[in-house]
Parts: structure tokens; C-alpha cells; sequence
């Protein structure tokens, strides 16, 4: 719907409460959100949030990639009306911003999904709720109260698991599955290693498991099979400090009662149980007929980086495809996700298919979204950056964190001569410097 768009009313509120000593609770340049939330995450979960595979190169290729692009601004065009909207998968989407998913959200708040699900839903931005998220996907759904969510996919080496949670992903309300391809192991990634933790060992970030009656059941059968062979647990913690702590971690975010939980072994084996059946390194183009066969949901691959790649998405009937590497966190040395899009695009437009090409890794400000979005993305993810907001000030740090890009992104529309999305092209960019 054209009408004036959100950037100078959100301009003008920021002033006004300046003047009467109200400063916003996150920093409105994007680029300065992690420096301030690294003055208030703890160690751990700053390094997970803020690592990136070895020697980090893919996630400051995915921010260069960007500094490589200038924008070219129209003069004398009628821009009072503006239009910023998307449609995706039969829904009108009122900006082109996603949520991209990320896992163990309580690393950086206690309100974890929630509060990303309370701060995205004011913000009307759809968010892609992680399979490895701190709450399950039914609670976060309630509170977004029908305004809607994707859900994002690890494809389990569990037949049954996968079954349950894309049945349950139905159930609570997503219109769309985005099945992650490129986490088929973890990225080797130093900032965790060098801290010896990994959030999911301490049970935390595997709520979607075990609220769910599949994978419940696998823990049951773990357990049972240990009582039978009467074998000490194979996991059994060492009473160091540490130990203590994980054990207290685990019973914690277990399901149920903490203090039975501390001597009881399902958490434990929930844990091993997930470590189990995390992912399928062995998936290939020929499983995709298999999901297809399970969900009338859209179907997006991502982290698809290569044209024929792309052209094999579409080959195979998906309903998108999702440009990322994963915000450099799998990949060392990888191509930037940026760099890649213009070739995806080409490819998946080559054979005449019309299917939405969702992007993220690298998008910080309005002006990155808009060359994403000038190079072919027709919507564009918020990864970091949300969880950024989320620790500064809980939801409204994440709706703040989404608000400014919102407003950059229409006076950028609106400066540079343009009324919509449609807008936008190759041809409002210039390239510069080397490569
Ligand atoms: C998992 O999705 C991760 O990037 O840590």
C-alpha cells in the first residue's frame, strides 16, 4: 500500500524523546550493535553469537562484500508515496525483513524466543523460528498470536523426528519450511572451542527436541537400553566445578522440575540423544521428493550459494531458495553471500521461475538491505543484529533493532529516488574498487 513511509515518523519520535533526555535503548547505526552488546552478553554467549567459522574470514567477506557497492541516487522523483511491501507465499508482507533464524536465543536473553517473537510481531516482520531455538516452536507461536512465522529445518537423521516436527510446524501456524543445507556439522568455529563450550551439550537450545513426543521417546528408549545393560551412563560428569555447573545447565532446561531433574537421567540423555540425530550428513538432492511428500508447506532451501545449485532447487519443485552461508559460521574461506547473489538470481530467473530468493550474512543497516535487494533478494533476513537488540533491551531491542532498519531502508528508498521495491535494480548500484 503506497503511503508515507515509516522512516520520518520514526526519525521525528527519535528526536522528540530526545528532547526530553530519552535516548534510544539500542544504537540506531547497525554496525555499533555488537560493540555494545558485547559490554553485556557473557563470554560464552557472545562468542556464540559473534563467532564465525576458523579464521572468520566468510563473515568479514560477507560485510566487505557490501563496501564494494555504491548506491546511485535519482533526482527530482515524486517519493512522498512510498510502497516497501512484499508478498511472499501468498501473504503481504509489509517490509521486506525476515528474522532470520538463530538458534539458543537465551544466550543473550531470558526471554529468548519470546521476546524476538514479541519485538518481530511489532514490528509486523515475520520471524523464521530455529529449530534450535530455547523455547518450543508452540509457545513462541501463541505468542505471535496468528501475525505469522516460518519454521527453519535441520533435517534429523530421524525419519520419525523430522515427520513430527514439520507436522508440528503445520500445526502451530508456519507458512513456510526453510530447510537448512549447509549445517551438516558444525563449523569449526574457535571462539567456542577455545571456551570448551558448546551450548547444546549444556542443554540449552534443544527445546524443540525435547518438547517433542518423537524425540521423548528415543530419550526413553536411551534410558531403558542403559538400565538394561546396566553400563554406567556414557557420559558420566566428574563432580569438578564444571561438571556441576553443566549438570545444574541441563536440569535446568530440561522440561520439569529442575531438582528431580538433577538426579534423574533423562537430561543427560536428551542431550546425547541430540547430539545423535542432529543432522543427516548424508541428505542429498534425492531426499527432497521425501519432505515434499510430508508438508503442503512452500519448501525454501537454504544456504544455496552456486547457480547450478539454484537450478537444481528449482528442478526439484522447492519454492524458494535462501542465499546465505550461514553468517560465515560454517564456511571458512567462503564465497560471500552477497557475491553469490547476483549469479543465484540470474539462474533461478533464467528458467523462468518467479520463486522468491530470500538473503542474509552481512546485512547490518537500511542501505545493506538495499543493495541486497537492488541485486536480485526479494526479501532479506536479520540475523545477528536482532539477537544484538535482544541483549541490549530485551523485545524492545529486538522491535527497536527491526524499527530502524524498517525506517533506514524507506528514507533510502525515498532519497535515492525510488517508491517501491519494484524499484529497485542493478542499475541503482555501482561497483567499486577491486574484484
Ligand atoms: C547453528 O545453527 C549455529 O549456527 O550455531
Amino acid at each position: 500500500m503506497p503511503q508515507e513511509g515509516i522512516g520520518r515518523a520514526v526519525q521525528s519520535a527519535i528526536y522528540r524523546a530526545g528532547a526530553f533526555g530519552r535516548r534510544p535503548a539500542v544504537p540506531t547505526d547497525g554496525t555499533q550493535l555488537e560493540p555494545a552488546a558485547r559490554k553485556v552478553m557473557s563470554r560464552r554467549g557472545f562468542a556464540y553469537v559473534a563467532g564465525s567459522a576458523g579464521s572468520e574470514a566468510s563473515a568479514d567477506a560477507n560485510v566487505a562484500a557490501f563496501d564494494r557497492w555504491r548506491v546511485v541516487p535519482r533526482m527530482l522523483v515524486d517519493t512522498t508515496q512510498r510502497d516497501t511491501s512484499v508478498e511472499l507465499f501468498g501473504r503481504r508482507h509489509e517490509s521486506p525483513f525476515l528474522v532470520a533464524p538463530i538458534g539458543v536465543l537465551s544466550l543473550a536473553d531470558d526471554g529468548a524466543d519470546l521476546a524476538v517473537a514479541r519485538g518481530a510481531r511489532e514490528q509486523r516482520v515475520t520471524p523464521i523460528l530455529s529449530t534450535q531455538a530455547s523455547v518450543p516452536m508452540e509457545e513462541v507461536a501463541r505468542v505471535l498470536g496468528g501475525s505469522g512465522h516460518w519454521y527453519q529445518l535441520y533435517w534429523s537423521s530421524n525419519d520419525h523426528l523430522v515427520e513430527s516436527l514439520v507436522s508440528r510446524a503445520e500445526a502451530c501456524g508456519s507458512e513456510c519450511l526453510v530447510v537448512t543445507l549447509d549445517t551438516a556439522y558444525l563449523g569449526w568455529r574457535p571462539r567456542d572451542l577455545d571456551l570448551g563450550h558448546l551450548p547444546f551439550a549444556r542443554g540449552e537450545g534443544i527445546a524443540q527436541y525435547t518438547s517433542d513426543p518423537v524425540f521423548r521417546r528415543l530419550v526413553a528408549e536411551r534410558v531403558a537400553a542403559e538400565r538394561v545393560a546396566d553400563a554406567p551412563p556414557t557420559a558420566r560428569l566428574r563432580p569438578t566445578p564444571a561438571a556441576v555447573a553443566t549438570l545444574l545447565s541441563m536440569s535446568r532446561k530440561h522440561p520439569g522440575n529442575t531438582r528431580h531433574n538433577l538426579t534423574a537421567p533423562e537430561p543427560r540423555a536428551a542431550v546425547e540423544t541430540f547430539l545423535d540425530v542432529f543432522s543427516r550428513p548424508s541428505l542429498t538432492w534425492e531426499d527432497l521428493p521425501r519432505l515434499r511428500a510430508l508438508t503442503s508447506l512452500p519448501i525454501v532451501l537454504k544456504g544455496i550459494l552456486e547457480p547450478d545449485d539454484a537450478r537444481r532447487a528449482v528442478d526439484a519443485g522447492v519454492d524458494g531458495v535462501y542465499v546465505s552461508n550461514h553468517g560465515g559460521r560454517q564456511v571458512d574461506r567462503s564465497v560471500a553471500a552477497l557475491d553469490a547473489l547476483p549469479g543465484v538470481v540470474e539462474a533461478v530467473r533464467g528458467t523462468g521461475s518467479t520463486m522468491p530468493v530470500i538473503f542474509d550474512s552481512g546485512i547490518r543497516c537500511g542501505a545493506d538491505a538495499f543493495v541486497a535487494l537492488s541485486l536480485g533478494a526479494t526479501a532479506v533476513g536479520i540475523g545477528r543484529p536482532h539477537v544484538y537488540g535482544l541483549a541490549l533491551a530485551g523485545a524492545d531491542g529486538v522491535s527497536e533493532v527491526l524499527r530502524n532498519l524498517r525506517a533506514e531502508l524507506d528514507l533510502q528508498l525515498a532519497l535515492t529516488g525510488c517508491t517501491s521495491l519494484a524499484d529497485l535494480g542493478p542499475e541503482r548500484l555501482v561497483r567499486v574498487g577491486q574484484q
